[in-house]
């Protein structure tokens, strides 16, 4: 029970990592509210391990602090926000056009703002407060396409530090970055019929292997838990291997 009386905001908990976390961290005895734009899967993940669930769209303000706000109150405070909601483009910069760039950044890194924003007065009463934010392998190493998506994501991992410098001491922030995952974000652009690029994609990391959920999971409880007391501004990749070489 790492995280007994603890109470945090999940966002993107309708799936993947999010979805992943949400059960460890309820295993582990926090009391949860889970946020996810898709009202119907932020629902069956509190069905499936308990907690509040929000429907918000990460990049609207107005919601961010109206659903912040009712979390905080039906938690009776806060004491940490894990930020995994996100969107994924692999488009080349070529293919990139305005809107699809700006959509990348306002999701990835604006509603990762403004959900860090809208907590902080709650954050700043509790004793031991934390941050995880959700970055990405491409945050260190982009790939051959994926401008919008490296860039939001290197913005989330500087962020995240900046946010570990001025909130210390009493907020610990760091940021994980994963590795690619076997999640509904990966499928889109790699179903699993494309049996070969998955195999070479898997055989391009030092572990072979693609990172499973309960992996990143498993990561962002620890740097959630008193365990990870004396971290904050890390930037830990949980990648099979993919970024160190
Ligand atoms: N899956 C991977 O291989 C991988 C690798 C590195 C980093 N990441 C990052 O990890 C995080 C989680 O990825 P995942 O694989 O679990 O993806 P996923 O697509 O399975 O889950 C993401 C969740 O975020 C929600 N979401 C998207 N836009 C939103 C918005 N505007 N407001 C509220 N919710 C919104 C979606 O509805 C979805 O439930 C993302 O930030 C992603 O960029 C994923």
């Amino acid at each position: 029970m790492r995280l007994k009386n603890r109470r945090i905001i999940i966002t993107g908990a309708g799936s993947g990592f999010g979805r992943a976390t949400a059960g460890l961290f309820a295993r582990e005895g926090a009391a949860l509210a889970l946020f996810d734009q898709d009202e119907k899967a932020v629902a069956e993940t509190a069905a499936m391990f308990g907690g509040h669930a929000y429907q918000v769209d990460v990049t609207d303000e107005d919601q961010v602090n109206r659903v912040v706000s009712s979390a905080v109150e039906a938690l009776g405070g806060l004491d940490g926000v894990v930020n995994s909601a996100g969107i994924m483009s692999s488009a080349s910069f070529e293919d990139t056009d305005p809107a699809s760039w700006r959509r990348v950044i306002e999701v990835n890194l604006t509603g990762t703002y403004l959900v860090c924003r809208a907590a902080l007065p709650a954050l700043r009463q509790a004793e031991h407060a934390t941050i995880v934010n959700i970055a990405s392998g491409q945050a260190l190493l982009p790939s051959l396409t994926g401008c919008s998506y490296a860039a939001s994501k290197a913005g989330v991992m500087m962020f995240t530090k900046s946010l570990a410098v001025e909130l210390a001491p009493s907020i610990r922030a760091n940021v994980i970055c994963p590795g690619a995952s076997d999640t509904p974000m990966t499928q889109k652009v790699l179903p699993p019929s494309e049996v070969a690029k998955r195999a070479a994609l898997a055989q391009s990391y030092a572990l072979k292997r693609l990172t499973e959920p309960e992996e990143v999971a498993n990561a962002i409880l620890f740097l959630t838990s008193s365990e990870a007391s004396a971290i904050t501004g890390i930037a830990m990749s949980v990648d099979c291997g993919r970024t160190f070489h």
